[in-house]
């Protein structure tokens, strides 16, 4: 046997021999992930070494900027190619040369699953291990179950698979997890020291099959148990965190190989699932939205001191998103009255996250220092971006941009907050139209993942790549949308929320659909949503409307009868559910349900039932159809942007992939069935999207235009 490896392999696992240390090194941009190439270049470099006497020692490391970030997840659903993952790592621990894995960046999923299949671990400053798999759907799959519960005992095996967060260098030692950190980030150097080191100490072979984490079990039980139970309450409708549980319990009670078999059944279960497939989709489609063709044709211009109109809900919660991103906030306000509102609100969110022990008073006063408030523009006169957050009311919006126009530096970029209006209109009417776009955040602002950048018809690419720019500051996910009313979330909620009130004004109560959407996987059902966020703002866009909607259009009542009666939800102790001494959940409220009765008797209604499946069944169909019209008009440049909208935005829950993965799921042809069905009760309402149509036709699915895009 030589050192040299198979041609196909060569590339992607390359093997040299530094002195009595064979160095293996895997190199396979952009992530060192374990396709079948580097799984049959490890096993190659293991046999090499226990056939050379001349080596004493291997040393694994990754090249570029990680360790291994995991299993290559782009195999996922496509025929497995030999060896297996768990093969490569037994055939590492079963090495009769020590194995060292010298880790740097990421060290994730089966990439941990390597590391902990050899002998002995060093990582450097910057790396980041975790079991992150149950994020995909799945549990550890190659040994990292049993391996890593051996390693460090139950209790923070579990955490860490559970949570699947990433623990930095030093939290790893402190966990067992690696045996040392190195002094210097060469990682390479670091490793093969310490291999010299353990050669010269005659260090054997040290395998984490044998490792004893578990050996106290009581200790092990009580951890499981309370893992068990905190998982049942938690990962409703999930699949792998409980098979994770199990695992861990496979690895205290049963012999190692055995449990090994126990974990490859788990994990095959969860990789043939839909959640598996919908939460891997999510990974992709959040990572596809940050690609804008502005973003491969320009360069984003420089950010750094940002100004903010408004100091309201929406003004507060994205200054405090900019603070956190370090980045310098300058608040404009009407008067000093509006304007000391305004620091009051964003003191408040910070309050919020020193009281649940998220924030020290240090670190709010450290972000304070960077955030100024003025009542005159002037202020901004330095300024790179100017995000506008004032009234939603076209008139103030341009006298706003008219200012900005006024008092903003050359190539300053001047978004707009707006939830509905015309940004085509907004940028006509200043100066510098190529320098205005949507930056539209979801409120909590500072919580938030989504950020729709929205593009209007005469903005420079650049600008747009700055608004991507600031999304990646911010750590949102950021999705490029056109102008319409609405963009893509809120006109697509507009739409499924008028079929929620159609099933309520047909028959079903509020509190069943609010049950049936939260069974499907929504953290909130519609009504609810409407009560946490104020029910008066929704009125007030209807009453806004009300001149120009179609006359003949279905219009439902039942939201306005409770506005006028001062009912807007939370805030106000009532709405569609009652919020008695402050409660945070309501109850269902008999007034209401009358209120609905005679509503139908108005409108000649007679109620039907319908079960919690049905009511599932029109909510998506609706959701479903604008999105495909968001795409057939491109709004969105592809379903998977409409997808990351719904999951990032609207509680659209991940592990369903989103509303148009969700959609190929079920089958187009089954949704189209549906709402030509629908479309005999309200045919106005109910009219298939054309892409729809043409898509069933073609044979073809939401995800074909994905991979063309
Ligand atoms: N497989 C295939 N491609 C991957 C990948 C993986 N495991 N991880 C990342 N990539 C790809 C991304 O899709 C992206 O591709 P693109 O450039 O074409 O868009 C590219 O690598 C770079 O990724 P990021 O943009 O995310 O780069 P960052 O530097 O921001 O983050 C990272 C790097 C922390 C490694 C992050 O990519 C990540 O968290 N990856 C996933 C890690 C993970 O979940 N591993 C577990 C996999 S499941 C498993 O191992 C099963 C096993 O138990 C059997
Ligand atoms: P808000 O009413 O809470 O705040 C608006 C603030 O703007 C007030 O503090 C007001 O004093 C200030 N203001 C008004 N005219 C001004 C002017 N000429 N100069 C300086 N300040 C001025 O409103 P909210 O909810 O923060 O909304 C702001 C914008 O964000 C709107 O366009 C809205 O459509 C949009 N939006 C709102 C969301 C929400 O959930 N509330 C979500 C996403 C966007």
């Amino acid at each position: 046997m030589t050192l040299s490896s198979a041609p196909e392999t060569a590339d992607v696992v390359q093997r040299e021999l530094r002195g009595n240390v064979l160095v293996v090194t895997i190199d396979h941009a952009p992530v060192n992930a374990l396709n079948a190439a580097v799984r049959r270049g490890l096993i190659d470099a293991i046999e090499a070494a226990d056939a050379n006497a001349s080596v004493r020692a291997v040393l694994i490391v990754g090249a570029g900027r990680n360790f291994i970030a995991g299993a290559d997840i782009r195999e996922f659903g496509k025929p497995a190619a030999p060896p297996s993952l768990p093969e490569v790592c037994n055939r590492i621990e079963r090495c009769d040369k020590p194995v060292i894995a010298a880790i740097h960046g990421a060290a994730l999923g089966g990439g941990l699953e390597v590391a902990l299949g050899a002998h002995y671990r060093i990582a450097v400053d910057g790396a980041k291990l975790g079991l992150p798999e149950v994020q995909l759907g799945l549990l550890p799959g190659a040994g990292g179950t049993q391996r890593s519960a051996r390693l460090i005992g139950a209790e923070a095996a579990l955490s860490l698979m559970l949570s699947g967060r990433h623990v930095g260098a030093q939290e790893a030692l402190r966990l067992g997890l690696v045996d040392r950190v190195g002094q210097t980030d060469d990682v390479f150097a670091e490793g093969l020291a310490y291999a010299h080191e353990l050669i010269a100490t005659h260090a054997a072979p040290r395998r984490t099959k044998n490792a004893r984490g578990l050996a106290d079990k009581e200790a092990s039980a009580t951890a499981i148990a309370a893992a068990r139970e905190e998982t049942q309450k938690k990962s409703r409708g999930l699949l792998s965190p409980l098979k994770i549980v199990d695992c861990v319990e496979a690895a205290m009670n049963r012999p190692f190989d055995e449990g090994l078999r126990f974990e490859r059944e788990q994990f095959l279960e969860c990789r043939e699932s839909p959640q598996r497939a919908g939460l891997v989709h999510a990974f992709f489609a959040e990572r596809e939205t940050q690609k804008s063709p502005e973003t491969r044709d320009a360069q984003p211009r420089a950010l750094r001191s940002v100004g903010v109109i408004g100091g309201g809900t929406m003004g507060a919660g994205i200054a405090v998103a900019l603070l956190d991103a370090g980045l310098k906030v300058t608040m404009i306000e009407r008067d000093d009255a509006s304007l000391e509102r305004g620091r009051a609100h964003i003191e408040k969110v910070y309050d919020g996250l020193i009281a649940k022990g998220r924030m020290t008073q240090e670190a709010k006063a450290r972000a304070l220092q960077h955030f100024n408030g003025d009542t005159k523009y002037d202020a901004l006169a330095d300024a790179d971006l100017v995000i506008e957050a004032v009234f939603e009311d076209m008139a103030v919006k341009k006298a706003v941009f008219a200012e900005l126009d006024r008092v903003c530096k050359s190539g300053a970029v001047l978004a707009t907050n707006t939830s509905y209006l015309d940004i085509d209109e907004i940028a006509a009417s200043i100066a510098r139209p190529q320098d205005v776009l949507g930056l539209h955040f979801f409120s909590p602002a500072n919580i938030m993942k989504l950020l729709e950048v929205v593009v209007p018809a005469r903005v420079s690419a650049e600008v747009v790549a700055t608004g991507f720019e600031l999304a990646k500051k911010l750590k949102k996910v950021a999705v490029r949308a056109g102008v319409c009313d609405g963009f893509i979330g809120n006109r697509m909620l507009a739409v499924y929320r008028a079929a929620a009130d159609h099933l309520m004004e047909d028959g079903a109560s509020p509190y069943q659909i609010d049950r049936a959407v939260r069974d499907f996987g929504f953290p909130m059902g519609p009504y609810q949503v409407i009560d946490l966020a104020g029910g008066d703002i929704g009125w007030a866009a209807r009453k806004r409307r009300a001149a120009t909607r179609d006359p003949n259009a279905r219009y439902v009542r039942i939201g306005d009868e409770l506005c006028e009666r001062g009912w807007f939800g939370q805030k106000t102790k009532r709405g569609f559910y009652r919020y008695d001494d402050g409660a945070r959940i309501g109850t269902p409220d008999a007034e209401v349900e009358s209120i609905i009765d005679a509503e139908r008797k108005r409108v000649g209604v007679t109620p039907r039932t319908f079960t919690d499946e049905q009511i599932v069944r029109r909510y998506l169909a609706a959701m479903i159809n604008e999105g495909a019209n968001i795409v057939h008009e491109g709004i969105a440049q592809r379903p998977l942007d409409v997808d990351a909208t719904l999951m990032h935005g609207f509680g659209f829950p991940r592990y369903r992939g989103g509303p148009m993965h969700y959609a190929d799921t079920v089958g187009l042809d089954k949704i189209l069935a549906d709402i030509r069905e629908f479309a005999k009760d309200d045919p106005r309402f109910w009219r298939a999207s054309p892409l729809i149509v043409d898509l069933v036709a073609r044979g073809a699915n939401f995800a074909s235009l994905n991979r063309a895009a």
